[in-house]
This record gives C-alpha cells, structure tokens and sequence, in this order.
C-alpha cells in the first residue's frame, strides 16, 4: 500500500481552510529566515503560499547573512510581543555564526509552532504535547489516516536529531509503541532495523534502507531528502526494492514533505485559537 501523503496533506488543508473559515478567525503565521540560502528560501515560499490557501496570513523577516544571534533573538522578541502574530517559525539552518539555541529558546512557547523550544519538548516528553514538531507531527497523522495501529507494534526510528528523530520517538512512545531509537553509533544496526512493525527513517542517507533489512509486512515511512549520485531526488530508503516486502510505504517526494506543511498550519491555527479565545 503506497501511504499517499500529498492526497492526505491536501484533504487535511482543505478541512482546515473550512475550520478556519468558520471560526472567523485570522491567525498570523511569522517566519524569519537568516541569509540566502535557495532551499531554506524555497521552503519559507511554500510555508506562506500554504498559509494563503488556508486563510492563515503571514509577515516574513528577512535578515541579512551576517545579522548577530542577538539582532535575531530582538526580531523574534518583537513577533513575541506583536498580538497579531500568533506562531513564529524560524527557518533552520541558521548560519553557522549564529546560536541556534538561543534563537529557538527566544521565541515564546505559546508561539513555538514549530514546537522546537524546550518547554514544547518537554511536554512532549512528558507525555502532554502541546505543539508538535511538524514532521513527527504529521507522520502520526498519517499513520492515523491510515489506521496503522501503534499500540504495542515495535517502532524503530533511525535518526536522533532535535527536530525528528527525538520528537518522533516521544510521538511513538506516547502512542504506545515500543521505541528503539537508532543513530550513527548503533551496533548491529541491520538487526535492529529488522525488529521494526513501523520503520521511521530519518538519517539523510540516499536509499540506504534496503528490502534485506526490512522485516515482510514492515510498515516504513521516509523522512528523508537526499540527492542520489545522477541528482535525482530520493528518500532514506530504497523505495522500489522495499515496496515488495512492506506492508505500506511512503513515497519521496509526494509522502511525509507535504504533511510537514500541513501539520505547520494545523499548529498555527491552534496557537491562533489558545490566544484569541
Ligand atoms: N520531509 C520533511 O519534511 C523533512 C523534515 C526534516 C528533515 N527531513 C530530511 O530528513 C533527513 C534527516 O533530517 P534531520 O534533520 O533529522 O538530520 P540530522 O540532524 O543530520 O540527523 C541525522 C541523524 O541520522 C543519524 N545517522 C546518520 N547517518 C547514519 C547511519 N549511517 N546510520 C545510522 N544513523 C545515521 C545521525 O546520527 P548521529 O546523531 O549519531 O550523528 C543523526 O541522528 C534529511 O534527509 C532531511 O532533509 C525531511
């Protein structure tokens, strides 16, 4: 079964448009994106583009390549006190220069929809989410949609990081799956990928998931987004060999990406909500 996160990405906007529609209300999604960097560019564009189809608006702050981390936490400090902005992204990566920690610490949690800043996470961790991380947020949705039962399966996640692996981990826990969270110093990692009723892959390593490592019937979702050798765009995993032994997959592009931006809205449109009413 082809998991078709586009469709359902674009059945959950259109829901939302009407959600928002009928509230009356007009939720304001901030982004700041540091520099000029294409790809980073590119996602803010399609971040407000999603926010005009839904009826969400949005302000953009550009600043420039070589801004201080503390001129980027006084621009998330002026969207924090604007009562008509109601979440605050910042683009990720910032340049190298900047402390990311103290950026993402600065935007206030109640605006945090991308659900990055430790007070969210912490929630997460502690079983009551309040903002979701969007990709692990919108994985969730997915397995939802297609009622793929987590309550006892054997998850396995490859990846750690902050924004991911950590947050998809607490998601499954919390979804109660038991939990293996993989990363570059795992051992036996082939024996433990096996293990896995629900594979997440998000490692940034083109096709590097094979139908050998795969347990038959696996459901596997691709978080990732990697260029192969001939820069064709693909995901973590090896999509056509695996598709002949798991039970459901997602495909790259067209799986997890459109749901990230979906579930972006969704949380903006919640922030929306706690503050006004
Ligand atoms: N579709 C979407 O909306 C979306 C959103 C976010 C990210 N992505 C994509 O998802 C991928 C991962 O993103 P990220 O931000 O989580 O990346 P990241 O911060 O670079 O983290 C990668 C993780 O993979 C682990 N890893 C790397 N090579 C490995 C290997 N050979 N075996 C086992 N583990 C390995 C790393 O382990 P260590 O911790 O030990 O270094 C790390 O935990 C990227 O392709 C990214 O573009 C997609």
């Amino acid at each position: 079964m082809l998991i078709d996160g586009k469709g359902i990405s674009q059945k959950r906007l259109a829901a939302l448009r009407a959600d928002i529609a009928e509230s009356g209300l007009t939720p304001c999604l901030a982004t700041v994106i540091v520099g000029n960097d294409p790809a980073s560019q590119m996602y803010v564009r399609m971040k407000h583009k999603a926010c005009q189809d839904v009826g969400v608006t949005s302000v953009g702050v550009e600043l420039g390549e070589d801004v201080s981390t503390e001129e980027v936490v006084a621009a998330v400090a002026r969207l924090n006190d604007d009562p008509a902005v109601h979440g605050i992204l910042v683009q990720l990566p910032l340049p190298g220069h900047i402390d990311t920690e103290a950026v993402i610490e600065a935007v206030s949690p109640a605006k945090d929809v991308d659900g990055f800043h430790p007070e969210n996470i912490g929630a997460l961790f502690s079983g009551r989410p309040r903002f979701v991380p969007c990709t692990p947020g919108g994985i969730m949705t997915l397995l939802a949609e297609y009622a793929i039962p987590t309550s006892g399966a054997s998850a396995v996640v490859l990846g750690r990081s902050v924004d991911v692996g950590r947050p998809m981990a607490a998601l499954l826990i919390n979804a109660d799956a038991t939990v293996t969270v993989c990363h570059s110093r795992t051992r036996n990692l082939e024996d433990e990928i096996r293990k896995a009723d629900i594979l997440v892959s998000a490692i940034g390593k083109a096709r590097f998931v094979t139908k050998e490592m795969v347990r038959p019937g696996a459901v596997v979702i691709d978080v990732g987004i990697n260029y192969d050798e001939d820069g064709k765009l693909c995901g973590d995993v090896d999509f056509d060999g695996v598709a002949e032994v798991a039970s459901a997959i997602t495909p790259v592009p067209g799986g997890v990406g459109p749901m990230t931006i979906a579930t972006l809205m969704e949380n903006t449109f919640a922030a929306a909500k706690r503050q006004i009413c």
